[in-house]
């Protein structure tokens, strides 16, 4: 059962900053230090996390926002976009390639009340378009030149498009067994790929060494998914199209794929957001998916605790979602209990015949993206009625191996 809204659920930030440029832009979650957004910095000197500061989002669209077509047709909801200078308006402009916006369709006959968004349909074939639009846009406007990524692959390749079209030199740090159509495509943009053997983690450290040493040059910007939290303003716009599509109303059920999280926080941002304004009166109940061989935040969220703690990856094909170590785990969890959610786990043995099943439709997605489609076919086989359900179709077939 989706959980009711009522004062005092959601989470709050500190710090009001409508419209002006020379106010702290991000504040960090640990010790509430503020930071402009220009300083480039991807975290606190005391190690914490960084966070947006508060910001009061306009949210239907108004006035020429309302035509569009990007997810800047939310810029008005998102810091730093709204009510800021030139240049920001400027460099989304130019950064920009119409992603967002994705098809909301019915996934077959068989489920008359689920839906898909086609995700896949943005410029990079994968939801992370919208976050990596956002991050490279305001790294642009803030005076980066040059790019630090690391990711599985979907998110390296989302940021070396922005980066191409924004005139960035980009490094992306991906593990050495990524697939080999992801680093073709981020290779493609003019990135350098960064092929990392060992672990996510161990991709993850080697480039936030990287970042840490390119920060003392003044004009390196880590555009990192997990730590920068302009992504979420990206992400989050998955969620308004949601409302925009279905009239001023969300669905019922929303399933979200569970690594890092920025699609099931972003998906938070704008329930909060949506809330805040008085436009739902009820949370969509949402389901976040891990794959059966790494789920440190399903481990976590069943036992009870606040902070998720590393678990070993015992392999997985969804690559995508084999975070051992998310970063912002807790946030994840306290987000997730907040709306009332539930984490489950993709079968491993179910992935392949769910991407089947799932291009038996019409789509073809990536193995990453069949894990969400397996936990739902598993639980409607169970008979569970979850009313108008969503599930994205997170990234293309055409990314992953062959079969
Ligand atoms: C296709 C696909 N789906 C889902 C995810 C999960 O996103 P997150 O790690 O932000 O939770 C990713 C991340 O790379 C992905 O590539
Ligand atoms: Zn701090």
């Amino acid at each position: 059962m989706s959980a009711v809204l009522n004062d005092g659920c959601l989470i709050h930030h500190s710090v009001c900053i409508l419209g002006l440029m020379n106010h702290d832009m991000y504040v960090c979650s640990a010790c509430g230090a503020g930071y402009p957004l220009d300083s480039l910095a991807f975290r606190c000197s005391c190690g914490g996390l960084l966070e947006t500061a508060d910001f009061k989002p306009v949210f239907p669209p108004a006035g020429s926002y309302k035509n569009e077509r990007s997810v800047f047709r939310y810029a008005q909801a998102m810091p730093p976009f709204a009510g800021m200078e030139r240049a920001w308006a400027d460099a989304w402009k130019r950064v920009s390639m119409g992603e967002g916006l994705t098809p909301l369709v019915p996934l077959s006959s068989e489920y008359s009340r689920a839906f898909v968004k086609v995700e896949y349909a943005s410029p990079t074939l994968s939801f992370k378009d919208r976050g990596a639009a956002v991050l490279v846009a305001a790294a642009l406007a803030a005076g980066a030149r040059h790019l630090i990524q690391d990711s599985s692959g979907n998110a390296g390749a989302a940021v070396a498009a922005y980066a191409a079209r924004a005139g960035l030199t980009c490094d992306v740090y991906v593990p050495a067994g990524t697939s080999p159509h992801k680093v073709a495509q981020i290779e493609a943009y003019g990135a350098r790929a960064v092929l990392v053997p060992g672990t996510r983690e161990d991709t993850a450290a080697a480039a936030l060494e990287a970042a840490t040493a390119g920060a003392a040059q003044g004009s390196v910007f880590y555009a990192s998914h997990v730590y920068n939290p302009l992504f979420y303003q990206g992400t989050k716009t998955y969620v308004y199209e949601l409302w925009e599509a279905l009239d001023g109303s969300l669905p019922d059920t929303l399933y979200l794929p569970l690594g890092n999280g920025t699609l099931v926080l972003g998906a938070y941002y704008a329930i909060q957001d949506l809330a805040s304004l008085g436009l739902i009166d009820r949370y969509p109940k949402v389901i976040a998916v891990q794959a059966e061989g790494c789920a440190p935040v399903q481990l976590a969220f069943h036992n009870g605790a606040d902070r998720v703690e590393p678990v070993a990856n015992t392999g997985t094909a969804a690559e995508g979602i084999a975070i051992a170590a998310p970063m912002r785990g807790s946030q994840v969890l306290e987000a997730l209990r907040r709306l009332g959610g539930e984490v489950v786990t993709a079968p491993e043995a179910g992935l392949t015949n769910a991407r089947h099943r799932v291009a038996a439709c019409g789509f073809h997605i990536e193995t990453t993206s069949a894990a969400t489609f397996a936990a739902f076919f598993e639980r409607a086989a169970l008979g569970m009625d979850e009313g108008l359900v969503v599930l994205p179709l997170c990234g293309s077939g055409l990314k992953s191996s062959l079969r």
